[in-house]
């Protein structure tokens, strides 16, 4: 039946959870329309092939060693994750050409996977990126050439809290800046100028949310460019997570009054110290709000997992208060009993938030997290800001603010009002509706 199919999509994905995810979603989605799909995978942090029976999977070696873990990956070491992974690739897709099976129709490939345009432009392959971030901050990043030019850059430290020209409302300190450094940043963006040999661009946005960033990414690339989000929507049920979720605290949640939760998440890389651990404890329990926290074993520098918290911590907070290792994340957003979001802005966890109409309490911690904080305060409105060093005063403040406040009330509702936007951007003749049906036509117009 396999070869029957439309043609084969190669997925090349990058092996973090935040861009995984999506990446699967969008297979499932494909494949539904009737392409073969084979998922192109490093082998740190594979997909585990059982939960995806439709697609076929091809290893790509790395430099990664086995004693990577996500919690020591380091982000940044893009070069030793590419490294290695073209040949592979090639010689797949060498073999693919001598074999009447499916013939390869498109690549779709991360944004950090570029090696992958590389190979494909070589096979004449379309090529398509899929860039798992916000249109918004893919914007921001190209600001930075201008910045230069114009003498904004480096920028001083009273320059922080500063609109960036022609950015607003973004200010300097929301800048995504790569590795707290700008000729870093610099360097990232002439590598992101090769990145221009692309077909089209995916991204798991929406429309009604970044119009006029998608305008600017237009101009920008002058290629096709597809926003097909939500895509936690489009493929609701697939499993996709590497940690094991710990569903029993949808039992509790069950037993909470309406909108009375928060839910707070730093997602799957953040990293704290012990301090901010205790302040947050402590904001978490003096504000008097039912909680559900994820700690990440191993998101706590210095700690396992929460040692360093008060021994009686379970008294303390008594039933109004649940820790887990890894919670079933967008199950815990459409749950009733969620009332906020204390999250660390990453793009995933606010799409998941917004398509569930739950507001939320920003501290993003780098990169693209900065910019996606700043349109949730400042853009959409759904949310405020908890930055800098974390105090416990402060946290309580913000909890109360969120979860009980008139102006909590405001962005509840103005949270839901986007929620009811996004939606109708997945339904027949909206947005995302017709992105994903555009997406289909022009695989298949490469398939002709
Ligand atoms: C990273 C970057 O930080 C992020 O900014 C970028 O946009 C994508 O890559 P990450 O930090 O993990 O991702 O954040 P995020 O994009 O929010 O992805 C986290 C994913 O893990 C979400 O899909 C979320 O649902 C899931 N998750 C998180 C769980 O399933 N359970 C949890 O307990 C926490």
């Amino acid at each position: 039946m396999e070869n029957q199919r439309l043609g084969r999509l190669v997925l090349v994905i990058f092996p973090l959870q935040g861009h995984t995810t999506p990446m699967l979603q969008l297979g499932t989605f494909l494949h539904s329309k009737g392409f073969a799909i084979t998922v192109a995978h490093t082998r740190f942090n594979p997909p585990n092939p059982s939960k995806y029976p439709h697609f076929t999977f091809l290893l790509l070696s790395d430099k990664l060693t086995e004693s990577y873990t996500p919690a020591t990956l380091n982000f940044y070491d893009l070069e030793s994750i590419t490294r290695n992974c073209d040949l592979p690739l090639q010689e797949f897709l060498e073999l693919q050409t001598q074999t009447a099976d499916s013939q390869v129709v498109g690549i779709i490939f991360d944004s950090i996977m570029s090696f992958a345009a590389t190979v494909a432009d070589h096979f004449k392959i379309p090529r398509l990126v899929f860039m798992t971030s916000s249109a918004g901050f893919d914007r921001a990043f190209w600001a930075f050439p201008r910045l230069l030019a114009e003498g904004y850059l480096p920028f001083q430290d009273s320059m922080l809290h500063e609109l960036v020209p022609q950015e607003s409302p973004l200010r300097f300190k929301d800048l995504p800046v790569y590795k707290q450094n700008i000729e870093e940043t610099l360097k990232l963006i002439d590598y992101g100028r090769n990145l221009k040999n692309f077909s089209a661009i995916i991204l798991n946005t929406i429309d009604c949310l970044e119009q006029s960033s998608l305008f600017q990414l237009r101009q920008h690339y002058k290629v096709p460019v597809f926003p097909i989000g939500p895509l936690s929507k489009v493929a609701p049920a697939l499993s996709t997570s590497f940690l094991e979720e710990e569903t029993s605290c949808i039992t509790w949640l069950n037993d909470q009054p309406a909108k009375s939760v928060l839910y707070v998440s730093k997602g799957s890389l953040a990293i704290s110290d012990e301090k901010e651990l205790t302040e947050t404890f402590w904001g978490l329990a003096n504000s008097d709000q039912p909680f559900l926290w994820v700690v990440r074993p191993g998101s706590v520098s210095g700690s396992e997992w929460t040692e360093v918290l008060p021994k009686d911590f379970k008294e303390i907070v008594r039933e109004r208060g649940l820790i887990v290792k890894w919670a079933p994340q967008k199950e815990v957003l459409a749950h009733s009993a969620v009332g906020g979001f204390w999250t660390h802005c990453g793009w995933n966890s606010s799409m998941e938030s917004l398509c569930e109409g739950v507001p939320m309490i920003s501290s993003p911690q780098f990169f693209d997290q900065k910019v996606i904080a700043r349109y949730i305060t400042h853009v959409w409105k759904v949310g405020f800001e908890l930055d800098g060093v974390l105090e416990r005063g402060d946290v309580d403040k913000s909890i109360r603010r969120l979860m009980t406040g008139r102006e909590g009330n405001e962005v509840r509702q103005r949270a839901i009002e986007l929620k009811h936007m996004i939606n109708v951007s997945t339904l027949e003749g909206g947005s995302s509706y017709n992105s994903l049906n555009d997406l289909t036509e022009f695989l298949l117009a490469k398939n002709v």
